[in-house]
């Protein structure tokens, strides 16, 4: 592993130091000056509208961000990245999740593994697997198909799944649903499978590892529910191979540990390989997205992929300056290093985006969410934002005043289709035009605010003006895409992937290890004795944790 350049030691940092310094944001002025701002700075990435010209840079700024990139390299990451090389230094591994959607006739070896024979092996077997539950050739212990399909996995063995499939629920095939369990809280169990048929359900047990205690403790509970409830509507006699047979026919497993997956009672059959090379926030393109696979169909998730390679292929090939992964990336550097951004927030104007957030949350918080770099030294600058945000319209009445007027600078990606799957007309009204009608008016309102003179024209009372000027030089980037097809969401995702690579690069730290979750896993079990009355265990916690503890112990009924 080449030592990571400290990006805060190159000239391009001290050149955009300087241009921060003397930039005094006026997105008003600059449109009115520039009348090819938004050409300029608008871009396409296979099917998205990307427009940047609302961010508060110029082309000095630009530039710098680009020479930056170029002395930290992050074209020489990106292609080891792409080659397979171990990249992921503490974990010692390659980083592939772009191989998982190479076509077919791609070559890639790694390790001395053929990665496209073997992605695509899987993904055969997926296909397959998904057309005889769609066609009711796949059938449950009594003959009956299948018509829900539940998953049980956390982190990316669930964030991925459950965003895409409610993002493509117009693609679900109609008489099957999808449900996800993922909290160890036994509320999501009981809550998920009420009201199910244990007849006609699938569970599919989703974890890379298949160690995580929430996924397989919910796998249990999961399969003593479906044993009980088959065995109290008579549907099997309680026999250890009638268990088994319902087992094998309601129970499938995605993993990269195919033995333990054998251990938990799965038959290897019925599993659905993956590699240790694709990170689980990297890994819905796996056969993680089983799923959506079942609900959506092989030809929509093969299109689903081919959205993802499409912007590979951009990410890879690109020249800097219309890269727009690259340039996404190089603006969040901008903002959290050189405007003490925080957060970031992501507004889908699209329903069926509502889990978009969430998922970013995982994918670049549990990616860039770290203080050493990759040698082990400290980081010498701040990283990982916080990524944040609700769907559309809600969020306008919720919590874009702070946007608007508060003191922080968030900058915002703004995400639309032009085509609803719903287009609906309330009379004359179209609605999906009002809606987008507003996602148009708050990229304008936070870039070009309200000065006190529109404010004061307007005849407001002297002392609530203050009140009712919008500074505006909020930053956003708008990106539209025809319609919220399986390519579009592959796109959003791949994006958002190599815009996480390129601020981790910048930092030079492993975007693709997850320590800082660990701690927590292990604690967990160290207390659980302790939570279920072990004095002793209790003994050994801090005080706040002994009282916490006893609290519950006392307060449970
Ligand atoms: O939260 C840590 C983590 O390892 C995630 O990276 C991963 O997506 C999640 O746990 C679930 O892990 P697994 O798929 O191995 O069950």
């Amino acid at each position: 592993m080449t030592k990571p350049v400290d990006a805060t030691t190159t000239d391009a940092w001290a050149e955009l130091a300087q241009l921060k310094q003397n930039l005094e944001p006026d997105l008003r002025a600059w449109f009115a000056a520039e009348p090819k701002r938004a050409a300029d700075f608008s871009f396409q990435l296979a099917d998205l509208h990307v427009d940047l010209s609302k961010n508060l840079i110029n082309h000095d700024v630009v530039a710098a961000l680009l020479r930056l990139a170029e002395q930290v390299d992050v074209a020489g990451r990106r292609d080891a990245m792409f080659a397979g090389e171990h990249i992921n230094v503490t974990e010692d591994r390659a980083v592939l999740h772009t191989a998982l959607r190479l076509p077919k006739d791609a070559e890639l070896t790694v390790d001395g593994q053929d990665v496209v024979a073997d992605v695509h092996e899987v993904l055969d077997r997926m296909y397959e697997f998904a057309d005889k539950v769609r066609s009711g050739e796949w059938v449950g212990v009594t003959g009956k198909r299948i018509e829900t399909v539940v998953n049980i996995g956390i982190g990316g063995s669930d964030l991925g799944p459950v965003m895409v499939y409610e993002a493509l629920l117009p693609y679900k095939q109609d008489g099957l649903e999808c449900r996800f369990i993922s909290n160890i809280d036994p509320a999501d169990v009981a809550e998920t499978t009420r009201g199910l048929d244990p007849e006609t359900t699938l569970f599919i047990v989703a974890s890379k590892t298949f160690t995580t205690l929430e996924t397989l403790t919910n796998a249990r509970m999961a399969r003593s529910w479906l044993l009980r409830t088959l065995a109290d509507d008579g549907a099997i006699d309680g026999t250890d191979a009638s268990k088994a047979d319902a087992i094998a026919k309601h129970f499938v497993a995605v993993s990269t540990a195919l033995d333990k997956v054998e251990e938990f009672g799965i038959d290897p059959v019925n599993a659905f390989g993956f590699w240790n090379w694709v990170g689980g926030r990297y890994s819905v393109d796996s056969a993680v997205g089983l799923p959506v696979a079942i609900a959506i169909g092989p030809a929509n998730f093969r299109d689903f992929l081919a959205g993802f390679h499409a912007v590979d292929e951009h990410f890879r090939t690109e020249a800097p300056g219309t890269n727009v992964p690259l340039l996404m990336g190089l603006l969040n550097i901008w903002y959290v290093n050189f405007f003490d951004a925080h957060s970031h927030a992501v507004l889908p104007y699209a329903q069926y985006l509502h889990r978009f957030a969430a998922y970013l949350q995982q994918l670049t918080m549990e990616s860039n969410g770290k203080s050493v770099r990759s040698d082990g030294t400290p980081v010498t600058s701040q990283t990982g934002e916080i990524f944040w945000g609700e769907p559309g319209t809600n969020g306008q009445h919720a919590f874009y005043q702070l946007i608007h007027q508060g003191t922080r600078l968030i900058p915002a990606d703004f995400i639309a289709v032009a085509n609803p799957a719903n287009p609906v007309k309330d009379g004359e009204t179209d609605v999906h035009g009002l809606f987008l009608a507003n996602f148009f008016a708050q990229t304008a309102a936070l870039a070009f605010g309200k000065t006190e003179a529109e404010v004061r024209a307007e005849g407001t009372a002297d002392e609530i003006v203050p009140a009712r000027v919008f500074e505006g030089n909020r930053p956003t980037t708008s990106i539209l895409a025809p319609a919220l097809t399986p390519a579009v969401v592959g796109q959003l995702i791949a994006l958002y992937e190599h815009i996480t690579f390129v601020q981790g690069v910048v930092w030079g730290i492993d975007s693709f290890d997850q320590w800082g979750v660990e701690l927590g896993k292990k604690l967990a079990l160290e207390i659980a004795p302790a939570v279920f009355g072990d004095a002793e265990a209790l003994s050994d916690q801090d005080s706040s944790t002994q009282a916490l503890v006893s609290w519950y112990l006392a307060n449970r009924a």
